[in-house]
């Protein structure tokens, strides 16, 4: 088998710079690139740098080479397009299927799947016009990932910054490893909790557990690449953040449950992977607790938190919606996710056995998903991903269909 061919799409934004680190990343890891920018990108990048890194030719127009019709031949034989940056332009051109330029020409006879990494002003972003040309592309099966908040260009700040490139290519690589599958989530919202919750004693010291956010983040990233719309509730984690997520992070357990519940009302599936703290300090003292010579500690009083799971799968915000828990156990591991799955009410759990070495901050894990309707599925000891995308597997059919 020859390498994966994938055509990077770039239109007229400053980001096209970023483009060449994402280009970089494809051809570093063995795709074959080919670089179709329009016209208008090549104010912002030359068409001498995509030469020089894809080491093939970079056109714009379907007038060069005609005798190789590259208008068609590029798109039917791509396994992958991505545009990044994608304008407000380019988004709607490709929505009405326009083909003016190579790029849309490329568009049009793909048929692989197509990422499209927006990136422009958050005021066209918003647009109602960007809105609907968004949606149909999605309807359509490409995956658009939201862009990223932050510095735009210029003075301005806010949603429109294209994602950084090294999570522009994760999405691009979870997406050609799914081959054609049509991504299954587009249209979804999914929200998910990810890290552990902190439960401050005095301003230095917390009560905390070891949940690095690894299973949290797998399942945003898969999400992203099967084309949902994600929020991403992230409790005290120190990875990168991934593209296409609405990030909303939080410390202690009661912040967590105020963002779960905010963004889970017009959620399809919500997930909770974090791992939240049964109990806080009841007493959080407003400075440094001080050690006293010749007295023992003062004890510190614990008062129950919320059950978040327990109460979204309760108290469901929308019909059909999915709820998933995760059980850490370190003893009876399956008896006692039996048990769990029935006292919270969710729809799925996925139990798997914890210890100070195994699942913590490990790249892999092994689970049950247990179901309400009785069904066992093991998940063999593997990457965090992969649970991540059995666990889409389960979900994705059960949306809408799930009797109140
Ligand atoms: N969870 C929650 N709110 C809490 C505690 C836990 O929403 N206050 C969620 C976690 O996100 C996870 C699931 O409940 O999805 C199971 O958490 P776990 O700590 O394993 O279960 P507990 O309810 O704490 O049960 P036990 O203490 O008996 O192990």
């Amino acid at each position: 088998m020859g390498k994966p061919k994938v055509v990077l799409g770039v239109s007229g934004g400053i980001a096209a710079y970023k483009a060449c680190e994402l280009l970089r990343r494809l051809t570093e890891s063995g795709h074959d690139v080919r670089v179709v920018p329009t016209a208008a990108s090549l104010n912002f990048v030359g068409e001498a740098t995509w030469a020089a890194l894809s080491g093939n030719p970079a056109s714009t127009e379907v007038w060069e080479s005609v005798h190789e019709v590259p208008h068609v031949r590029i798109g039917q034989s791509a396994d992958l397009v991505v545009v990044a940056p994608a304008t407000a332009d380019m988004l709607a051109k490709a929505a009405h299927g326009l083909a003016d330029d190579l790029l849309t020409n490329t568009l049009l006879t793909a048929r692989c799947p197509v990422v499209f990494a927006p990136a422009m002003h958050t005021e066209m972003w918003e647009h109602p016009a960007t809105r609907e040309n968004v949606a149909t592309l999605r309807r359509r099966g490409a995956v658009v990932i939201e862009p990223a908040v932050g510095r735009l260009t210029g003075k301005d700040t806010g949603k429109g910054r294209l994602p950084d490139p090294e999570e522009i290519f994760e999405v691009c690589a979870r997406v050609l490893a799914r081959g054609v599958a049509e991504p299954d989530l587009t249209g979804r919202h999914v929200v998910i909790s990810a890290g552990g919750t902190r439960e401050p004693l005095d301003p230095v010291r917390f009560l905390g557990n070891r949940s690095s956010g690894k299973q949290g983040y797998a399942l945003a990233r898969t999400a992203v690449a099967r084309g949902a719309r994600v929020t991403l509730v992230s409790a005290n984690t120190a990875l990168a953040d991934p593209a296409g997520v609405d990030l909303v992070r939080v410390g202690t357990a009661l912040q967590l449950r105020e963002a779960v519940l905010k963004a889970a009302a017009d959620a399809d599936a919500v997930v909770m992977a974090a791992a939240v703290a049964d109990f806080r300090p009841a007493e959080y003292a407003g400075g440094k607790i001080k050690k006293k010579d010749g007295q023992e500690p003062a004890p510190v009083t614990l008062v129950r938190n919320p059950d978040i799971l327990a109460e979204i799968s309760a108290d469901r915000a929308r019909e059909g919606q999915i709820v998933v828990g995760f059980a850490a156990e370190t003893d009876d591991v399956l008896a006692n996710g039996r048990t769990k799955l029935l006292r919270k009410g969710c729809d799925l759990l996925v139990v798997n056995e914890v210890g100070e070495t195994k699942t913590f901050g490990s790249e892999e894990n092994e689970a049950v998903i247990l179901s309400s309707d009785g069904s066992e599925l093991a998940v063999p000891y593997g990457p965090k991903e992969t649970l991540a995308d059995v666990i889409w597997d389960q979900v994705a059919p059960r949306i809408g269909v799930r009797r109140a």
